[in-house]
């Protein structure tokens, strides 16, 4: 794993719907060494521990993060500003594994939508199916339409889009694809995972656990997962955090 520490001058840090902000980094000339489905850890000044956020696309020199405010440090670096330096360790993990010649069925739930905006930019006409709780946290439609991705959109309430679930849309729509990435909640993963297998699609996801030093060091982000008929422990930050769905112990 190749990444690199480096103090990126912060284009813009706008919110962009309910407590969701959209972070754009001045990366330098040049295509930026990082992968889909790979993650940035961003230095919080006054914390000790970076935070682990995805990569949201990395196009035009730009890097892109785009996270929710849950907590102390993802509020201060939604107060961050133009002109200031983030410290950003990156990239980290192992991302999605993406093949020319195959339909992908790109599925983000919630906050687990903004690393398919750079996986769908890597596909060939990717087919994003992204579902949120309600309207007033819908994001990044029109930057998937933009990446050229047949764009399917769900909220809880029926607030926006289709009412429903997103494992309601592959479910109508898999026989479309060759594979299904996805990101988001546990619960979603892991339903999605079961769709996969049902129809015998191959499934990767991208899994989220609690980090420190997001380099394979400390052990906080172990998950179970099955290699070879044997469970295993294996670190997040370091093997995933995409995994086959298959292996992974939920
Ligand atoms: C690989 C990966 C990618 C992620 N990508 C995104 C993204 O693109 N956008 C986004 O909004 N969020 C993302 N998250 C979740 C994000 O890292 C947490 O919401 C954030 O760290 C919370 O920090 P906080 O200080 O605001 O919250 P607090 O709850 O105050 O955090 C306390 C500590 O717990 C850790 N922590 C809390 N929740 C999480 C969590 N869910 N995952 C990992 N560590 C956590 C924090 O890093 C911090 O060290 C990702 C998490 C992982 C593991
Ligand atoms: S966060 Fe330290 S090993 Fe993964």
């Amino acid at each position: 794993m190749k990444y690199d520490i480096r103090k990126l001058r912060l284009i813009s840090n706008e919110k962009i719907a309910d407590g969701i902000f959209d972070m754009r980094l001045e990366y330098g000339d040049g295509e930026i060494p990082v992968a889909c489905g790979q993650f940035a850890h961003v230095y919080v000044p006054g914390k000790s521990l970076r935070r682990p956020i995805s990569v949201c696309d990395a196009r035009g020199g730009e890097l892109r993060l785009v996270y929710q405010v849950k907590g102390e440090g993802t509020k201060i670096m939604s107060q961050m500003k133009a002109e200031e330096y983030v410290d950003v360790l990156a990239p980290l993990g192992n991302g999605f594994n993406i093949e020319k010649g195959r339909r992908y069925a790109l599925i983000g739930g919630g906050i687990g939508v903004p690393p398919m905006l750079y996986t769908a930019a890597k596909c060939e006409n990717p087919l994003v199916i992204t579902g949120f709780r309600n309207e007033s946290l819908v994001i990044l439609q029109d930057d998937f339409v933009k990446a050229g991705a047949e764009l399917l959109l769900c909220t809880d309430d029926g607030t926006a889009g289709k009412k429903g679930f997103v494992t309601d849309l592959i479910r109508e729509n898999i026989g479309r694809v060759d594979e299904v990435c996805a990101c988001g909640p546990t619960p979603m993963l892991k339903a999605i995972a079961q769709v996969c297998r049902e129809f015998g699609k191959p499934c990767q996801i991208s899994l989220e656990e609690r980090m420190a030093c997001g380099i394979g060091a400390c052990l906080v982000c172990a998950v179970k997962v099955r290699k070879n008929g044997e469970e295993i422990m294996q670190h997040v930050c370091k093997n995933g955090p995409v995994f086959n769905a298959e292996e992974v112990v939920f």
